[in-house]
């Protein structure tokens, strides 16, 4: 596995860069705006390709590079369900899991220093963001935040993760890097309490002053979105009122881009191809699957969908770059169409 540990020094920031080989698929959990063109650098260096760019929760002290990596790497942009973020391409829940090529993490939800905060957990190690800290926890007092619902995150979830666990969190003021479940559970302060009332009293007695960034990092980590306008200005968007008419005509092709997970609990499309977002580049390229659709096979429309629009607005300016002219998707994703009263399969 390939796995290296970031760090960003203004905010403190660790970020976390994963893959299961080289010349594979990538992750990055908790990116940092200021640092993208060395990630970008790095993944070049150890030949690993962005496929997801992960933040645990909704941050207040740094801006999160997820936006400037999509927009660079064309990567899925991810966040849990909770999330007040505009637009993410993807959104998870507790239960999920977050996968690329090689590499398959259990999604925790750990509500508590806010109430999008998540934590992933593989094998030998869990990323904990602002959760559980090393000989520390994240602040509870703004962001939704409840140490009522962080002690339950920290004793109901987290801390019963087996004790030689590593713990990756999302920054650390000290210097320290790394911890484990057991070493935590024996010699954090924070967590040195008999009860959720006498957590919830110590985290309410902090009187903390607030991140220097967070009045410009929070409204900038809320509009991470794509602007799918510019794909509909092109008149290469339909709205799902529209797509209503078209799905199913028999010169229209419906490509579903998420993946299998998401199609099994957000329902789908009744009639559409699944072709998921990451083998994107294959299906549109010489030879590809979509392509042949598009240029032989009775020249199709391919009318792309996804759960937000996202990444079929992505899909749409990858394929008529590659000269698909007739690539369209529907604005808004699945989440629009069933607004619209869509069908469902
Ligand atoms: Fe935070």
């Amino acid at each position: 596995m390939i796995f290296r540990q970031l760090f960003e020094p203004v905010s403190c920031t660790y970020s976390y860069l994963i893959a299961s080989r080289r010349g594979g698929e990538a992750l990055i959990i908790d990116p940092v705006l200021e640092k993208v063109d060395r990630y970008l650098q790095l993944m070049k260096e150890l030949d690993v390709h962005l496929v997801k760019a992960v933040d645990t929760h909704l941050h207040a002290d740094h801006i999160t590079g997820l936006g400037a990596l999509r927009d660079r790497t064309h990567c899925i942009t991810v966040m849990g369900e909770q999330s007040s973020v505009d637009v993410v391409s993807m959104r998870i829940a507790d239960g999920d899991r977050l996968t690329i090529e090689g590499v398959s993490m259990d999604v925790i939800y750990t509500p508590g220093h806010t109430d999008d905060s998540y934590s992933f957990h593989m094998q030998d190690r869990v990323f904990t963001g602002d959760t559980l800290m090393i000989r520390g926890t994240g602040r509870t007092d703004f962001q939704n935040g409840d140490p009522r619902a962080q002690y339950e995150s920290l004793f109901g979830r987290l801390l019963r993760l087996p004790d030689e666990t590593m713990v990756f969190p999302a920054h650390d003021y000290k210097g320290d890097t790394v911890s484990t479940i057991g070493e935590e559970k024996a010699f954090n302060p924070r967590l040195q309490v008999k009860s959720v009332e006498e957590y919830a009293a110590l985290m309410n007695s902090l009187k903390l002053g607030n991140p220097k960034m967070m009045d410009v990092a929070v409204p900038a980590n809320m509009r991470q979105g794509l602007h799918q306008e510019e794909v509909a200005r092109r008149g290469w968007a339909y709205r799902a009122k529209e797509a209503r008419d078209i799905v199913g005509q028999p010169g229209v092709v419906l490509i579903d881009l998420r993946e299998k997970d998401e199609r099994k609990r957000h329902g789908s499309i009744p009639g559409a191809l699944h072709a998921p977002y990451p083998e994107l580049p294959e299906n549109i390229g010489v030879g590809g699957m979509l392509r042949k659709l598009a240029e032989t096979e009775g020249h199709k429309q391919l009318l792309f969908y996804c759960a937000f629009g996202e990444r079929s607005a992505m899909a749409v300016q990858a394929a008529q770059d590659a000269g698909i002219a007739s690539a369209r998707h529907i604005e808004g994703g699945i989440a629009a169409w069933k607004k619209a009263g869509g069908a469902l399969g």
